[in-house]
């Protein structure tokens, strides 16, 4: 597929967005039929040392009062997740290298797959080191998230402090491909500055690098934050939800046609966009989903960007809402089974 073509995808409308939309479709269901898999996600700390300029959670939001969970209220997640027998886990937190980090992650891998040997555990819990992601995948985990947010070094220097560097988040890539995870990445679509060539070149970028799982979803203003501060960004973003969201179901298709074998989530930034866009995105090119089971008394503490979707909800909420949602989508939800990418084991010539 070359360039010219891939950006008429992205670009597409009514006919033609439709087209692109039942070829992606098809492509997927050849691998995934209609069945939708799970991932419970427990957001079980806020502290982070990072100050990326998007993102609500970032260090300098001091009016983000913080938290982290205890090893007790994780257990009781993980129960949760048990019971509806979603299959997989996702460790999400705000980004922290200290050893009581560390050690804190290390207990709570364990807790999982000690307690739940059967489950699927994801980490995203943003850069670490090769020791540290080595020491975590012998303590269980099998699947991590890090989203490069952008494949343009100065795209990302824009979004980004001095301090953190693109070249780094895409070592730990590499490093975390090294370990033999299965290495999802992902980027924010409709940032401020970017051009469909950075987009198409996302798309060249998780190809090439032969990435197993996706998380990408539209990027959503946050009023602490000094991206959402600038009023001309605040403007322009409103004014533009529906390219945006438009943007990213047709950025989301052309990577399934891409990359058929690999896992795509339905990202929830998708849902503040367009109120069923997580269902649209399993519709035309995803097959994971994965429902928040945090504690109910936390998730208006884990914002990542406004008007984040379900947050007076409690798991058990979020369970029967989104089962039904998938059902009326015509999709299949598929219970007890992890879920891996197939194309890991593609990659892996398992
Ligand atoms: N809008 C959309 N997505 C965001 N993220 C962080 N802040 C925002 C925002 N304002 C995404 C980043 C990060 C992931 C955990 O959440 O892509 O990698």
């Amino acid at each position: 597929m070359n360039d010219s073509q891939i950006k008429n995808w992205l670009l597409a409308t009514d006919k033609d967005q439709q087209n692109l939309f039942k070829k992606a479709c098809s492509v997927k269901e050849k691998t995934f039929g209609k069945r939708v898999w799970f991932r419970g996600i427990i957001e079980f700390s806020n502290i982070c040392q990072n100050n990326c300029l998007y993102c609500g959670i970032r260090k300098g939001n001091k009016k983000q009062e913080r938290f982290k969970m205890s090893p007790d209220e994780i257990l009781s997640c993980l129960k949760f997740i048990d019971k509806a027998d979603y299959g997989s886990v996702v460790y999400q937190s705000g980004e922290m290298t200290s050893n009581s980090f560390k050690n804190y992650l290390l207990e709570i891998v364990r807790l999982a797959h000690q307690n739940f040997p059967n489950l699927g555990i994801t980490i995203s819990c943003g850069e670490q080191d090769f020791e540290f992601l080595k020491a975590l995948k012998e303590a269980g985990a099998t699947r991590y998230l890090l989203r490069i947010e952008t494949s343009n070094p100065k795209l990302y220097a824009k979004l980004h402090p001095a301090e953190m560097s693109w070249e780094k988040r895409f070592q730990c890539l590499k490093d975390l491909q090294k370990l033999d995870y299965q290495v999802g990445t992902g980027v924010m679509i409709g940032l401020p500055d970017q051009t469909i060539e950075d987009l198409i070149n996302d798309l060249h970028f998780f190809v090439e690098n032969k990435f197993d799982m996706f998380g990408i979803g539209p990027y959503v203003i946050h009023e602490d934050t000094p991206l959402s501060n600038d009023s001309e960004v605040q403007r322009w973003w409103h004014k533009n939800k529906s390219r945006n969201f438009n943007l990213s179901l047709n950025f989301l298709a052309v990577l399934r046609i891409l990359q058929p074998n690999a896992n795509i989530a339905a990202a929830t930034a998708c849902d503040v966009l367009s109120p069923l866009g997580r269902m649209k995105v399993l519709q035309i090119a995803g097959n994971v989903i994965m429902p928040s089971v945090t504690p109910q008394n936390y998730r208006n503490k884990y914002l990542l960007y406004e008007n984040k979707p379900c947050i007076d909800e409690n798991a058990e909420k979020c369970f029967y809402c989104l089962n039904q949602k998938i059902v009326r989508a015509g999709l299949r939800p598929i219970f007890g089974e992890q879920g891996n990418s197939p194309f890991f084991y593609q990659r892996k010539n398992v």
